[in-house]
């Protein structure tokens, strides 16, 4: 099995923030373990949590995830967590508008703050809720479009666009 000359292994921190409740803990357990936890418990501080994978080129990218805490008292830990990333994913509840105002929240504190080469992906999770839709997903695309992010809806719960999540952000890397 010949490992081809061109073969890179790539290692890449990664911050997952947004509201609390819109899921990023479980899109972290779904990617990493391939579970689901219906009784997620809210987030204290930040998770670490590490997964490797493959892309199609034989490129392996290994993601070191930090999982953070979305509850407003959190917030000023945030830069301890996005200071020196080279991914932030950004999540917001496709169910929730105030998610989606925290989500351009970020957006905006990243910009400021964050290294000028992060790679930011914009995340609409709970896709399977879509009865309970109110965020459209037009608007999650525009958002995304005008900032230069990649955009996708995913579903912890059904897995529904979580490996890709992680596969396009791979190749998105410099
Ligand atoms: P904090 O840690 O407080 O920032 O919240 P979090 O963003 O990590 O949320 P968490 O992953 O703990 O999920 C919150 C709740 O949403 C839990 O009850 C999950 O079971 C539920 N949930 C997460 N993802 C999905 C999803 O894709 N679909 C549905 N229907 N429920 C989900
Ligand atoms: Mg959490």
């Amino acid at each position: 099995n010949a490992v081809p000359a061109d073969a890179k292994n790539l290692r890449v921190k990664l911050v997952l923030l947004g509201d609390s409740g819109v899921g990023k803990s479980c899109i972290v357990l779904r990617f990493v373990r391939g579970q689901f936890d219906a009784t997620s418990k809210v987030t204290v501080g930040a998770s670490f949590l590490s997964q490797t994978i493959a892309l199609q080129d034989s490129t392996t990218v290994k993601f070191e995830i930090w999982d953070t805490a979305g509850q407003e008292r959190y917030s000023a830990l945030a830069p301890l967590y996005y200071r020196g990333a080279g991914v932030a994913v950004i999540v917001y509840d496709i169910t929730s508008p105030e998610s989606f105002k925290k989500a351009q929240y970020w957006v905006k504190e990243l910009q400021k703050h964050g290294s000028p080469d992060i790679v930011m992906a914009l995340v609409g999770n709970k896709a399977d809720l879509h009865e309970k839709r109110e965020v459209p997903t037009e608007d999650g695309m525009e958002l995304a479009e005008k900032n230069g992010m990649f955009f996708i809806e995913t579903s912890a719960k059904t897995a529904d666009n979580i490996n890709q999540l992680f596969e396009e952000i791979g190749k998105r890397l410099p």
